[in-house]
């Protein structure tokens, strides 16, 4: 059976009420529900990791390393300036999916670009919740 990390990254703890407009209704929990039910559909076992410090998300790539098949990603801000976090990234030799429930690229001009696609197996933007889903579905059947 395949392992999946699923690592959210800053301010994505308070999904639901956070800029609802943006990133929906859903409270993190809500999601992370949603993603456990296609994980079972998949026959993928998945870990859940969210952390609002930079070291933290690095640490956690570092261990899924070992411990994981591949990684689910949403960043947050760091996905746009994060150096440190395109090196864990690079360092680790499983696959990591970019995402993000709004689309990065429809927004303000500083989150079109990601520091971390150029070294991640693929991104998908826009989604909402369906984001993770779709990553996680790229994870398990490739
Ligand atoms: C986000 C997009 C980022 O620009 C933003 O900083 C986030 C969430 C998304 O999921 O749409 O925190 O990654």
């Amino acid at each position: 059976m395949k392992r999946i990390l699923i690592l959210n990254g800053p301010n994505l703890n308070l999904l639901g009420r956070r800029e609802p407009g943006v990133y929906g209704d859903d409270s993190y929990e809500a999601v992370c529900a949603r993603i456990a039910a296609k994980a079972e559909e998949l026959h993928v076992r998945v870990t859940f990791v969210q952390s609002n410090s930079e070291g933290a998300l690095i640490d956690a790539l570092h261990a899924a390393m070992d411990e994981q098949d591949g990684v689910v990603l949403n960043a947050g801000a760091y996905t746009h300036y994060s150096y440190a976090i395109r090196d864990a990234i690079a360092a680790i030799k499983i696959p990591v999916v970019e995402v993000h429930l709004s689309n990065i690229h429809a927004r303000e001009e500083f989150r079109h670009h990601s520091v971390l696609a150029a070294v991640c197996r693929g991104q998908i933007s826009g989604f909402g919740p369906m984001s993770y889903l779709l990553g996680l579905q790229a994870l398990a059947l490739e």
